[in-house]
């Protein structure tokens, strides 16, 4: 059998897109996944004929509450035994939360948890199975920052991404099983398009903006090292330490520049 075996989520765009490549360098069989066919099959090809690994690739929207099911089917019927499940699809929602649909929260919700929740659970078993493991979960420094006044729900859900790997943790390291929470801040990637908030993204100063190949290489390092929390660049782990220590009503002073839109009723 083969050990080192990878599940990726979003896999055709920004930080999932750099993980797959990393994880392919380093000999890892893939199966990657997120709803568009094209860029799948193109970087399924990419990755085979670069590194000369086995990629496969299962096309699906986490939306649906099928999908984690019908992903770990494929796997199964592939004869992939994953040790590796990274979850990383993910984008956010830009519309006040008051005229945000309630479907719309719902899909959002469910493809940043309950997917997230849904394939942990189904590829757990294999692993506790298996007495070894790794998840990657795809958080955010919005995890640790204080509620911002665009993407209501975004930074809570991310919260509970942390505590849902501390929880994995806490349960499941002593049967070889190892979660790693990677939090990284601004990544230049699709997401603040897809999100619409890339006018507050063109405005984030440049030292502040990271590229995803770099949060990619930190990310998957921290992991397989079997690192609780991985914060990706020192500039990200400094804010965060800040975070954590100074009053929050300290914050408006060098929010505004650092995170112009988020934090600041204009
Ligand atoms: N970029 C940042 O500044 C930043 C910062 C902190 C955390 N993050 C987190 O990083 C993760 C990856 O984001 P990114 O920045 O790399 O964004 P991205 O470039 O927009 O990539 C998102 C990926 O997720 C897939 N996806 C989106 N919706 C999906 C759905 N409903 N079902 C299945 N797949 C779906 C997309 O492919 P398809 O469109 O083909 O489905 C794409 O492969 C997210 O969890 C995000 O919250 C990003």
């Amino acid at each position: 059998m083969e050990t080192k075996q990878a599940l990726v989520t979003g896999a055709t765009s920004g930080i999932g897109l750099e993980i797959s490549k990393n994880l392919a360098e380093r000999g890892f069989s893939l199966v990657l996944t997120a709803r568009k066919r094209e860029p799948l099959e193109a970087l399924s090809k990419t990755l085979r004929e670069t590194y000369g690994v086995r990629v496969e690739y299962c096309k699906g929207d986490l939306e649906d509450p099928k999908t984690p099911q019908v992903l770990y089917d494929f796997c199964q019927q592939r004869g992939f035994t994953i040790t590796l499940l990274v979850n990383n699809a993910g984008y956010s929602l830009a519309t006040p939360f008051h005229e945000t649909p309630m479907d719309a929260e719902e899909r959002f919700l469910r493809v940043l948890s309950l997917a997230v929740i849904a394939l942990t659970k189904l590829f757990l078993k294999d692993m506790i199975k298996a007495k070894q493991g790794n998840i990657m979960m795809i958080s955010s420094v919005a995890a640790f920052a204080p509620p911002s006044s665009i993407q209501t729900l975004y930074g809570p859900v991310k919260t509970f991404v942390n505590r849902f790997s501390e929880g994995l943790n806490l349960n499941y390291n002593s049967m070889g099983i190892k979660s790693t929470a990677v939090c990284p801040g601004y990544t230049i990637t699709n997401f603040h398009t897809a999100s619409g908030v890339q006018e507050q993204m063109d405005r984030v100063p440049a030292f502040m903006k990271k590229s995803a190949s770099r949060v990619a290489k930190e990310a998957v390092a921290a992991t397989l090292q079997g690192k609780k929390v991985c914060v990706p660049t020192k500039t990200f782990k400094l804010i965060v330490f800040l975070l954590k220590v100074l009053p929050h009503s300290l914050f408006p002073l060098f929010s505004k520049r650092l995170a112009p839109g988020r934090y600041n009723h204009e």
